[in-house]
């Protein structure tokens, strides 16, 4: 297929590139490049650097490139930053997307694959959170992925633009030639992998005083690679149906506490830490069920054990120390 990839040169996205041109996928990457990295993009795809808010280029390039398919990841989405800046978040996530899907529109490109977040569930109610479970926001992040999603839903209806759009929590790991860099860094793998760099002094633990099993958050941790595979699973769905599915890595999760032992086995260093207070809206246990992929599309994670997704990440940081050359 012809997929166009928006936010392809960030750190998902550009492993879905990658697995995309793997699988014999023709593919072109937008992305403005205000959080990703050109030289994140294999050199087999084409690179445009191009912003979402542009309507009549974004209609330029899937005339020009034909394209057939869009796996859409270009987002801001960062909670904390979310909450101190929601404009920023409702014009990006919001208005970028309805401006793609505009110019999905006048090009008769009707197939989408919306890279979504398992943030629109808020607090959930129970665990492991299903697809029809709640969606209740806590932050302007989750609350624009979930008005882009509703969007979504209307628009199969009237224009019969079909959609899969996928609901997850933590990506971590990374591929050889891809890994995770952002400025600043807020994900709790890449922080601990910076400490046992010697990068940073500690990691900070927001509480340790949940109801969980050693009274720190627990989460789902998911391997890049199943995601862009699942991902890329999903747009073989699109001729049939619309749907909506989570990611999960299975299992009950892993705690902060156990993320940073995990990862002290794995580097052999220290790595301290140092506990401080909760942190708003921080719910004590997040994971989900991914039953429903698994029986619809066949999807399930290559990647369980947390060591091996922890191993991948610290090889793609040993090797680029100083992440991507551009
Ligand atoms: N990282 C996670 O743990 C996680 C979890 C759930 C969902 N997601 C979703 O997955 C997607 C990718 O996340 P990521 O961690 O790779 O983020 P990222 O910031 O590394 O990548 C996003 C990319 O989109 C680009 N971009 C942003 N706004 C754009 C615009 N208006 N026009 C063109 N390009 C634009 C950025 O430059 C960046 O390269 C996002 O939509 C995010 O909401 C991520």
């Amino acid at each position: 297929m012809r997929v166009l990839v928006t936010g392809g040169a960030g750190y998902i996205g550009s492993v879905v590139v990658e697995q995309l041109i793997r699988d014999g996928h023709q593919v072109v990457v937008c992305d403005n490049l205000v959080k990703g990295h050109r030289a994140s993009a294999p050199p087999a795809a084409e690179f445009v650097q191009l912003d979402l808010l542009d309507t009549n280029s974004l209609k330029a390039l899937l005339n020009e490139t034909r394209i057939e398919a869009v796996i859409h990841m270009a987002a801001d989405s960062l909670v904390g930053e979310s909450v101190q800046q929601p404009a920023r978040y409702y014009r990006n996530n919001v208005v970028g997307g309805l401006s793609l899907l505009d110019a999905m529109l006048a090009t008769n490109v009707l197939r989408l694959v919306f890279s979504s977040t398992a943030a629109v569930y808020g607090e959930p109610a129970k665990q492991p959170v299903e697809e029809d479970d709640p969606t209740a926001p806590t932050n302007p992040y989750g609350q624009t992925k979930l008005t882009f999603e509703n969007a979504l839903k209307w628009y199969d209806l009237a224009y019969g633009l079909r959609y899969a759009s996928l609901r997850y929590f933590n990506a971590a790991g990374a591929t050889e030639r891809c890994g995770e860099w952002h400025d600043p860094e807020t994900h709790v793998i890449p922080i601990v992998l910076q400490v046992a760099a010697g990068k940073r002094r500690e990691v900070e633990v927001y509480g340790d005083d949940y109801p969980t099993r050693d009274g720190t958050c627990l989460r789902d941790y998911i391997h890049v690679i199943d995601l862009a595979y699942a991902h890329i699973m999903a747009l073989g769905l699109l001729n049939e149906r619309s749907a909506i599915f989570n990611l999960c890595c299975g299992g009950d999760g892993y705690t902060v506490n156990e993320v940073i032992a995990i990862a002290r086995e794995v580097t052999g260093k220290q790595i301290p830490a140092r506990y401080g207070p909760r942190r708003p809206g921080d719910p004590a246990v997040l994971v989900a069920s991914s039953e429903r992929i698994k029986r619809d599309l066949g999807w399930s994670p290559q990647y369980q054990d947390l060591r091996k997704i922890i191993g991948s990440a610290l090889n793609w940081l040993q090797a680029h120390p100083d992440g991507y050359e551009d």
